[in-house]
C-alpha cells in the first residue's frame, strides 16, 4: 500500500500586517483535519506557518490530487478566513481566489506540493515552508541536494546515489514542462533555472523513476491574470538510502542565497532559514524566510520527537547563516528603491510606472 503526503498551504491573514498567521486560525484548521482523520480521510497531519502562511502538511493512503483532501483543506483554509475577517486580520481570505470548491485546490489559490510513495523500511522525509518569496526560491537548494557534489557527497561515494537523478523543470510562464537528467544534462538544467522567475524545478525523481522531491509552483500572479499576491512555496524531500542524507539535504540552506519577494513581493534579499519560532519576517517583512521540518514517515504517520518534528534549522550552526543573511539584508537595503534590491519594473507586485508615464507622457521630448 502506498502512502501520500501532501503539503497544502495558503495565507489567509495575518497579525500586525504580513508578519504572522493567527493562532486562531491554525485552531480552526486544526478542528477541520482533526475531523477528516476521524472520517478516514486522513492518516496524520501537522499543522504549522511560516510568517503569514499556513501550512498543512497531511499524510494519507488516496494519492496525489485527491477531491477529499483537496476539500478538506479548502475547507479548512474557507472556515478559518471567516474568521481572520471577523478580526478583521490583515489580507484575510488573500489566497483563496474563490469561495466554491470546483474538486481539485489547484488553481483556486493555495500552494500544493504533493508526492506519493511505497514506504521503505525507514523512510525519513524533510518539508520546507517558505515565506516572502517565490517558487523558483528553491531552484537553487533542490539543484545542490540532488545534482551538485560539493554540497551532497554521496553523489560521488554511495553506490546508490551515483547515477544522479532526473529534474522535471516547469515553464511557468508557457505553462509547458520538460524533464532533464543529471548529471548528463546538468549545464542545460542550470541554463533554464537560473531563471528563477520563469523556469522552475517541479518534482526530482530517481533514474528508476522513484520519486524524491515535490514542489509547490503555483504563481498567484499569473493565474489571475495580475498580481494578486507572492506565491510563499512548500517543498518535500525525501533523504538517506537511496536518497541524499538528512544533513545533505539541509546544507545548501546553510548559504543565504538571493531570492524574489520580501516587502511587497518586489525585491530581492536573502533566504534566512530559521526556526518555526523565529519564522516571523518583520525587518521591512522580511527577510524571506525558510523552515525545515524532519519527519519520519511511518505506515502513513508522521513520526517526529515529542509533539512535532525535528526543527531543522533550530541548530546554532546556522547562526552565522542568519548573521550573513542580515548582512545581506543592511547592504541591499540601502539601494532603497534601485534595481538589484528592487525587481524588474515586469517582475514587481506592485508598481506606479504606468500612472508616472501618463502623467509624464506630453513632457518627454525626442532626443534627435
Ligand atoms: P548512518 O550510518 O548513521 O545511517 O549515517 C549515514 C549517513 O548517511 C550520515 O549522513
Ligand atoms: P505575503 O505574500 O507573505 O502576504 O507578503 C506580501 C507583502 O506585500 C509583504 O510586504
Ligand atoms: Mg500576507
Ligand atoms: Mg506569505
Amino acid at each position: 500500500m502506498k502512502t501520500t503526503v501532501s503539503v497544502i498551504k495558503a495565507d489567509i491573514g495575518s497579525v500586525s500586517g504580513h508578519c504572522i498567521a493567527h493562532p486562531e486560525l491554525m485552531e480552526i484548521c486544526d478542528d477541520v483535519l482533526n475531523e477528516a482523520l476521524e472520517s478516514s480521510i486522513l492518516e496524520d497531519y501537522y499543522i504549522t506557518r511560516c510568517g503569514d502562511d499556513i501550512d498543512l502538511i497531511m499524510t494519507h493512503r488516496r494519492g496525489e490530487e485527491d477531491e477529499e483532501v483537496h476539500k478538506t483543506a479548502y475547507d479548512a483554509f474557507l472556515k478559518a478566513t471567516e474568521r481572520a475577517r471577523e478580526l478583521k486580520l490583515y489580507g484575510a481570505g488573500q489566497d483563496l481566489l474563490s469561495d466554491t470548491f470546483s474538486g481539485n485546490i489547484k488553481g483556486m489559490g493555495p500552494g500544493v506540493a504533493e508526492m506519493e510513495f511505497k514506504e521503505r523500511p525507514s523512510d525519513p522525509v524533510i518539508v520546507y515552508c517558505c515565506d516572502k518569496t517565490e517558487p523558483g526560491a528553491f531552484n537553487l537548494p533542490i539543484y545542490k541536494i540532488f545534482a551538485d557534489p560539493f554540497n551532497t557527497s554521496g553523489l560521488v561515494i554511495d553506490p546508490s546515489l551515483h547515477d544522479g537523478f532526473k529534474f522535471e523543470v516547469f515553464d511557468v510562464m508557457e505553462h509547458k514542462k520538460v524533464i532533464l537528467n543529471c548529471p548528463e544534462e546538468m549545464y542545460d538544467l542550470l541554463a533554464l533555472i537560473g531563471s528563477t522567475g520563469r523556469y522552475v524545478i517541479k518534482r526530482v525523481f530517481k533514474k528508476n523513476g522513484e520519486i524524491a522531491a515535490s514542489i509547490s509552483t503555483e504563481r498567484l500572479n499569473l493565474m489571475a491574470g495580475e498580481y494578486i499576491g507572492k506565491d510563499d512555496p512548500v517543498a518535500i524531500v525525501r533523504a538517506q538510502s537511496g536518497f541524499p542524507a538528512g544533513g545533505e539535504c539541509v546544507e545548501p540552506f546553510a548559504f543565504p542565497h538571493m531570492v524574489s519577494g520580501w516587502m511587497r513581493g518586489s525585491h530581492n534579499g536573502p533566504m534566512m532559514p530559521t526556526s518555526e519560532f523565529e519564522a516571523n519576517p518583520i525587518r521591512f517583512d522580511g527577510p524571506p524566510r525558510v523552515i525545515g521540518l524532519g519527519f519520519q514517515v511511518s505506515d502513513a504517520k508522521l513520526i517526529g520527537v515529542g509533539d512535532g518534528p525535528v526543527d531543522l534549522f533550530d541548530d546554532p550552526a546556522f547562526d552565522a547563516t542568519r548573521e550573513e543573511a542580515s548582512k545581506i539584508a543592511t547592504y541591499i537595503r540601502r539601494h532603497g528603491p534601485f534595481e538589484p534590491h528592487r525587481l524588474p519594473s515586469e517582475e514587481m507586485e506592485y508598481t506606479s510606472l504606468p500612472g508616472v508615464m501618463e502623467k509624464l507622457e506630453k513632457r518627454f521630448e525626442d532626443m534627435e
